[in-house]
C-alpha cells in the first residue's frame, strides 16, 4: 500500500531529537487515553474507530441517495457550518476539476454550500441562481439548531416548495442529523425527508468520515468507498504506539515546537485545490487544542501564491512560526513550458520542463529559505490527489490531533469557546429564553 508519509528533519534545529523523544511516553499515553477511552472527552470518541466499522450497508444507502439527487437535481446545496461542511468541501475541491463551474454537461450536478455563513447578498445570489434550476439539498446540523444553516434551509426549502410543490421538494431534501434531539430531526420526521444519523460520539469537526462528509462527496460524483478505506488503513497503522506511528511522530513534533517557542503553525499547500483542506485543518486543530489559554495558532497558506503575500513574514517576520508542507507527489495532468524562439520573457531555461517540476523546486527553494531563517519544516508527502490517499491525510489528522491534543493537556473533544458568540447573538437579536441576556447586552452597548 502506498501511504501518506512525514518527514520532520527540517524541524531538527528549532528542537533536537531528544525534545522529540522526550515526549514519547505522553504520546504513549495519550494513544492509550484514546484506545482506552479514558481521557478527557472520551464519550466523543466514535471517530476513532469509524472507518473500520463503518457498515457495508451505509455507504450502499449513501451511495443510493447520491444516485437519486444526481439524477434530479442540476445542482444539490449542502447546508452546514463547521464540521458539518467543511470536511465535505476539502475532499470535493481537492478531487474536482478547477474549472468544473464553467463546464457545462459534465454529468456531475454541482454541489454548492450554504449555511456557513449568514451573508444577505451570499443568499440573495445563490437563490436566484437556482431561480428553476432543478435543486436538490443536504441539511447538516448534528444539534439541529444551528441559526447560520436554519436560516439557510428555511429559504432554500421555501424556494423548493415553491418550485416543486411540497410533496416532490421534500423528495429532494435529506436531512443529516441527530438521531432523536433537535429541531432538525423533528422537522424531518414530520416532513418525511430521508435521512441520516450523526452519532452522538463524533463530534462535528471529526465527522466528514460519516454521512456528513460522505453524502456530499459522493453527490459530487467521488469514491466514498475507498474515501472510507484509505482512512480504515491509517486507522491500522496508527493504532499501536511506536517510533514510527506517523500520528504520534506529527504529535510529539509540534509539541515540542510548541514547547520551544513556536506558537504558530501553517499549513501550507503548494496546489491550489488544497485550499480547503487547510481551512478544514484550520478547525480541527483551533477547536481542539486553542482552550484554556494554551494551544498552536493553526493558520494555512497556498503557495506559491502566498509567498508573495505572506512570504516576507513568514521568512524575517517575529521567530514563533513553524510549517507543515502537504506535498503532492505526483499531478494527475502533464504541462509542459513550451520553448520560445524570441525568448522575450527569458522563460527558455526552463523550456521543456513540467509545470510540476518548477512548482516542486519553489517548493524545495522555499523550504531551505524557511529553515535557514528560522522556521522549522515539517513535510507531508502525499502520493496523489485521490480519495484513499485523502482518507489517509484524514484519518492521519483527526489521530494525530487526539494525541496532541491530550499531549498538551486540554480535552481536544470540547468547544465551550464556539458559545460566547451565541449567546452575544441570541440575545442581541431578543432570542426568546435569552430575556436576561437581552437587557444586559442592551445595557452595555447602550450605556
Ligand atoms: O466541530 C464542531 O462541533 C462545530 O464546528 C460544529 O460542527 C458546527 O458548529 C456546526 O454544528 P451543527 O452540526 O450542530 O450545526
Amino acid at each position: 500500500m502506498r501511504q501518506i508519509q512525514i518527514n520532520i528533519k527540517n524541524a531538527l534545529g528549532a528542537v533536537t531529537e531528544a525534545d522529540i523523544n522526550g515526549l514519547d511516553a505522553s504520546a504513549a499515553n495519550a494513544l492509550d487515553k484514546l484506545h482506552t477511552g479514558s481521557g478527557a472527552g472520551n464519550d466523543f470518541l466514535g471517530w476513532l474507530d469509524l472507518p473500520s466499522r463503518t457498515p457495508a450497508g451505509l455507504i450502499d444507502d449513501i451511495q443510493a441517495t447520491a444516485v437519486s439527487l444526481r439524477n434530479d437535481c442540476e445542482a444539490v446545496v449542502a447546508i452546514g457550518i463547521g464540521g458539518s461542511y467543511l470536511g465535505a468541501k476539502a475532499v470535493i475541491e481537492a478531487l474536482s476539476d478547477s474549472f468544473a463551474a464553467y463546464r457545462n454537461g459534465n454529468g456531475n450536478p454541482q454541489v454548492l454550500f450554504a449555511g456557513q455563513n449568514i451573508g444577505e447578498d451570499y443568499l440573495y445570489e445563490l437563490q436566484s441562481y437556482l431561480k428553476g434550476k432543478k435543486f436538490g439539498i443536504i441539511v447538516i446540523s448534528k444539534s439541529g439548531t444551528t441559526t447560520e444553516p436554519a436560516i439557510a434551509f428555511r429559504l432554500l426549502k421555501e424556494q423548493l416548495e415553491s418550485q416543486l410543490g411540497k410533496a416532490e421538494a421534500s423528495k429532494r431534501i435529506v436531512a443529516i442529523t441527530d438521531a432523536k434531539r433537535g429541531a432538525l430531526r423533528q422537522l424531518a420526521t414530520e416532513e418525511g425527508y430521508k435521512t441520516f444519523v450523526i452519532e452522538d460520539s463524533v463530534g462535528g469537526r471529526f465527522s466528514v468520515l460519516s454521512p456528513v462528509g460522505l453524502l456530499p462527496i459522493a453527490v459530487a460524483g467521488y469514491d466514498i468507498k475507498a474515501l472510507v478505506q484509505g482512512a480504515a488503513d491509517m486507522e491500522n497503522a496508527t493504532k499501536c504506539h511506536s517510533a514510527d506511528n506517523i500520528a504520534e511522530v506529527y504529535a510529539k513534533t509540534r509539541n515540542a515546537l510548541y514547547n520551544a517557542g513556536k506558537k504558530i503553525e501553517i499549513l501550507v499547500n503548494y496546489n491550489p485545490k488544497l485550499h480547503y483542506f487547510g481551512e478544514w485543518w484550520k478547525q480541527l486543530y483551533g477547536e481542539s487544542e486553542g482552550k484554556d489559554h494554551k494551544g498552536i495558532f493553526p493558520a494555512a497558506v497556498d503557495n506559491s501564491t502566498d509567498l508573495h503575500s505572506m512570504g516576507q513574514w513568514i521568512q524575517d517576520g517575529e521567530r514563533t512560526i513553524f510549517e507543515t508542507v502537504l506535498s503532492v507527489e505526483t499531478q494527475e495532468h502533464e504541462v509542459v513550458i513550451p520553448s520560445d524562439e524570441a525568448n522575450l520573457d527569458g522563460l527558455n531555461y526552463i523550456a521543456g520542463k513540467r509545470v510540476d517540476e518548477v512548482n516542486k523546486m519553489a517548493e524545495l527553494g522555499t523550504r531551505i529559505a524557511h529553515v535557514d531563517g528560522g522556521v522549522p519544516n515539517l513535510r507531508i508527502t502525499i502520493p496523489a490527489l485521490k480519495e484513499e490517499y485523502l482518507g489517509q491525510l484524514i484519518y492521519f489528522f483527526e489521530k494525530a490531533c487526539g494525541i496532541s491534543g491530550y499531549i498538551l493537556g486540554v480535552n481536544p473533544f470540547n468547544q465551550p469557546g464556539v458559545e460566547d458568540y451565541k449567546r452575544n447573538m441570541f440575545a442581541l437579536l431578543a432570542k426568546p429564553g435569552y430575556e436576561k441576556e437581552t437587557e444586559s447586552i442592551k445595557s452595555r452597548i447602550e450605556g
